[in-house]
């Protein structure tokens, strides 16, 4: 299948690296800024002087544009995107909106995570309900390339967006908490980093692979009345948590208020 990538910027980008770790380069690539598309070139994708251009020689087009371009970027591509399939990435551009925009494509949503680069993204789809099958399929086996993929309904994808969209910045902030902490009590930033990294993917395996529960790792490592309780009922008192849900949904607010 040919695909066409319009937006190269940070997770368009992200997913031609995940693309081409994946062996698919048949993919013709457009972005308003030449660099991006030369940079695209320098991995083995097909550089496009137009989105036109790109999506008349695919299938397929991967619409990878801020929420606020989404509608210009549609109007360049509307009428030679007619029965093509439209996977869009935005934030808070509901497909209703899509469908506005381009009514004669087959539009879908994703909301993967910058580690399509890794092929270890979490995407989540969403489709209008009278989606073709076999055009759910192609979209699904796209991001299949590029890690797991869950379809959901478009109100969970929304709030997939602050979760697991915006997920890897939350994780490298923790990372950076802990590199901190670290250096503070005497461990190079280098060593430092090595450790909260390694520790970070252990723990994840014993969550994800190992099928431990958050509750049980955590008893696991903290003896009542030893150290790692201390530093966990420093955290409580804190109020972390509290903390940490108010942002999510602070971010979450946001998303409601720009929805289009
Ligand atoms: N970054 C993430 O982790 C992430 C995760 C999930 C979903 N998303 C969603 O994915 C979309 C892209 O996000 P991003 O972070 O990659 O944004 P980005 O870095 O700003 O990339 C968007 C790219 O599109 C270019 N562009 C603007 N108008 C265009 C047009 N008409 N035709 C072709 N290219 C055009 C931009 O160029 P200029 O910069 O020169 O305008 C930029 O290079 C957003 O809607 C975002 O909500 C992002």
């Amino acid at each position: 299948m040919k695909l066409a990538l319009i937006g190269c910027g940070r997770l368009g980008f992200s997913i031609l690296q995940g693309l081409s770790r994946a062996g698919f380069l048949d993919v013709s690539v457009f972005d308003v800024d030449k660099s991006k598309v030369d940079k695209a070139k320098s991995l083995g994708f097909k550089p496009c002087q137009s989105s036109r251009e790109a999506v008349e020689q695919a299938e397929a087009v991967i619409l990878s544009v801020k929420p606020a371009v989404v509608e210009q970027a549609c109007q360049e591509i509307r009428d030679c995107c007619i029965d093509k399939l439209l996977i869009s990435t935005a934030a808070a551009t509901t497909l209703s909106k899509l469908k506005s925009l381009m009514p004669q494509s087959y539009v879908v949503r994703v909301m993967p995570n910058i580690a399509v680069s890794q092929n270890s993204s979490i995407t989540l789809l969403a489709h209008p309900p009278d989606a073709p099958e076999e055009v759910l399929e192609k979209a699904v086996n796209i991001f299949k390339l590029l890690g797991e993929v869950l379809v959901v309904d478009e109100e969970d994808l929304e709030r997939a967006t602050v979760i697991s969209g915006s997920g890897p910045a939350y994780i490298a902030y923790f990372t950076e908490a802990l590199v901190k902490a670290a250096v503070s009590i005497g461990l190079n930033e280098q060593l430092a980093l090595k450790l909260s990294t390694l520790t970070l993917s252990g723990a994840s395996k014993l969550l994800a692979e190992a099928g431990m529960s958050t509750r049980e790792v955590i008893d696991a490592v903290a003896t009542p009345g030893g150290l790692t309780a201390k530093a966990l009922e420093t955290l409580d008192s804190l109020k972390l948590k509290e903390g940490f849900t108010q942002a999510v949904l602070e971010a979450y607010k946001k998303l409601l208020s720009i929805r289009q």
